[in-house]
């Protein structure tokens, strides 16, 4: 039997789950929420990333009993006042829609001279009573028109400052390198690490 300690992933993204157990999975025996047979739809109804990284970890903590971690991610767009922020997902409605998302963020920032942005995830983790939170950012700018097409969400309209190239138009490594969510899962990773 493993020795490895339990944690839960609160995630149905499995792409994430793969990402996180090469990383962190010689220590942690890394459950996604299938694993333990967790099949709501967890609620995210705050109106910070923060707030929602929390109501993931805490569901799980309060429902299952396991130490859990959960991440949030925005994109936040200066010249719209942190706009979509906590509503990136759904910017365009309710269906998850990425190429419906960029055209209105690009609709939005017609005639804009002012294009900054920056991506930003926070990742709360429940370990017994202790919450953490952590996140990661990066910054860069809304290009005029889509380029690339790798990653997902809004990757095709985001230029970090680091490089000349769109995320999408990186490959996966240079953009983890970078990433809002590299950096935030390197946060988690030390915390992690510094646990006996
Ligand atoms: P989530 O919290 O990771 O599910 O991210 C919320 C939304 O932000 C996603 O549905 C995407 O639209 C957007 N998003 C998050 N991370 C990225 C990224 O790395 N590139 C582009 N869009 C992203």
């Amino acid at each position: 039997m493993s020795n490895k300690k339990e944690i839960v992933f609160a995630t149905n993204n499995l792409h994430k789950l793969e990402e996180i157990r090469q990383i962190i999975g010689d220590k942690f025996n890394i459950l996604s929420l299938k694993d333990i047979n967790c099949n709501e739809d967890i609620p995210e109804t705050a109106d910070t990333l923060e707030g929602n990284a929390e109501i993931k970890a805490r569901y799980i903590k309060d429902h299952y009993g396991y130490d859990c971690f959960a991440d949030d991610t925005g994109l936040e767009v200066e010249v719209l006042g942190g706009e979509p922020g906590v509503k990136s997902a759904r910017y365009a409605g309710n269906n998850h829609d990425s190429q419906a998302n960029m055209e209105l963020l690009l609709k939005n920032m017609q005639g804009k001279s002012n294009r900054k942005a920056r991506f930003r995830t926070v990742i709360s983790l429940i370990i017994g009573d202790e919450l953490s939170l952590m996140d990661g950012i990066v910054e860069g700018e809304i290009t005029l028109d889509k380029a690339g097409n790798s990653g997902f969400g809004y990757d095709p309209i985001f230029k970090p400052i680091e490089s000349e190239l769109t995320f999408a138009q990186m490959g996966s490594d240079e953009k983890n390198k970078i990433s809002h969510r590299g950096r935030a899962t390197a946060k988690l990773i030390e915390k992690l690490d510094n646990i006996k």
